[in-house]
């Protein structure tokens, strides 16, 4: 079978699009497969690699007992009609490579496929993972034209999950018994609030002394850097990648799914116009409902410092995609 009968219009499977079949992306795409949730397109710039993967992916199928199809392309005519379209593409830091160099070059690369995957597919919902997090949300929905609630920012998801599993593992206790919450940006500025975290119901306070909490909090903060620093080659993609397919499969199935991620703040917090991690009730349509927590003076101060790095950071994002168009 060719891949444009693959392709065809008649097709009404759901359809999921994945931007950037690098670790992440393909990772991701895997996981959708193995949820046999919904058709894959997994898109990537380098001609034969996602082509490649596909492949590889569609024959795993009749051993896992999947049936959807998984399409490998450098077209984004094969993404049309998508549901949601994930970006997961883009450079990591390398030696000799600045923050500034990688928030052009990742910013340049997002806004393309926001702008190319919205035109196919306009009715989808954007889930952004592309690095620095809230930036790049806050740029992709900007060149999508698409309206705010329905392009969202996967960070909090995997911070919460790191903040879950070193719970566990401080206490013994099973990591399904456990519920976290962390606010603000996915980077060294985020809001872990512990006061928000139980073991069943139990406040962790009640369970662990304050330092244990303080170390774990410090631990999930850093939890990309000590990835980063054990792997040597890259960075985390099995965490990231499962955070992102928690938010596609609740959006594709119209979970009311309670995650924090980065939306766009409308007045919420004292906040506007900006992409930040706060508790979000997801939907088909994307974040249907921002949660606002009543937080500590404590908490808000934190909180506020994140979002005024994130603000700062989207304006020099704006100074250097504007600095580096050619003319
Ligand atoms: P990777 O380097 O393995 O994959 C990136 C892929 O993007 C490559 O295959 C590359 O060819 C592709 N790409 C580059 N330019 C492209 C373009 N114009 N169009 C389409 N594809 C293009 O990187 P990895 O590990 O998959 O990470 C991807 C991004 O996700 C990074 O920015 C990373 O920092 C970020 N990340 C974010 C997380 C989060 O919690 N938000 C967690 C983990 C990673
Ligand atoms: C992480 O937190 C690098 O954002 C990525 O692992």
């Amino acid at each position: 079978m060719n891949s444009s009968s693959l392709l065809s219009p008649t097709c009404t499977s759901p359809r999921v699009t994945v931007v950037g079949a690098g670790k992440v992306g393909s990772t991701l795409a895997q996981k959708i497969a193995e949820k046999n949730i919904a058709d894959v397109v997994l898109l990537d710039i380098v001609a034969g690699m996602p082509q490649g993967l596909a492949l590889d992916l569609m024959e795993a199928r009749g051993l896992e007992h999947q049936e959807r199809l998984i399409i490998g392309t450098v077209d984004y005519k094969d993404t049309a009609g998508s549901n949601i379209v994930v970006i997961t593409a883009g450079v990591p830091r390398k030696p000799g490579l600045t923050r500034e160099d990688l928030v052009t070059i990742n910013a340049r690369i997002v806004v393309e496929a926001a702008q190319k995957a919205s035109a196919q597919s306009p009715n989808a919902v954007l889930i952004v993972v592309t690095n620095p997090l809230d930036v790049m949300t806050y740029l992709a929905w900007e060149a999508s034209g698409l309206p705010p609630r329905r392009v969202v920012g996967m960070g909090g998801v995997l911070d919460a999950a790191r903040f879950q599993t070193f719970i566990a593992l401080e206490l013994g206790v099973s990591v399904q018994d456990i519920q976290t919450m962390v606010i603000g940006d996915h980077g060294q500025l985020m809001v872990p609030l512990p006061r928000y975290c139980t073991v069943r119901g139990i406040p962790i306070a009640e369970l662990m002394s304050q330092e244990a909490i303080a170390r774990l909090v410090e631990r999930t903060r850093n939890g990309g850097a000590e990835i980063v620093q054990l792997m040597q080659t890259g960075s985390a993609f099995f965490a990231p990648a499962a955070s992102a397919a928690l938010m596609v499969e609740a959006i594709l199935q119209n979970q009311p799914r309670v995650v924090p991620a980065a939306a766009y703040l409308q007045g919420e917090y004292g906040l506007n116009n900006i992409f930040l991690g706060v508790p979000c009730q997801l939907s088909c349509r994307g974040v249907e409902k921002v949660i606002e927590l009543q937080l500590t003076d404590e908490e808000r101060d934190a909180f506020m410092r994140s979002a005024a790095s994130v603000q700062k950071n989207i304006s020099q994002a704006k100074e250097l995609i504007a600095a580096s168009v050619p003319g």
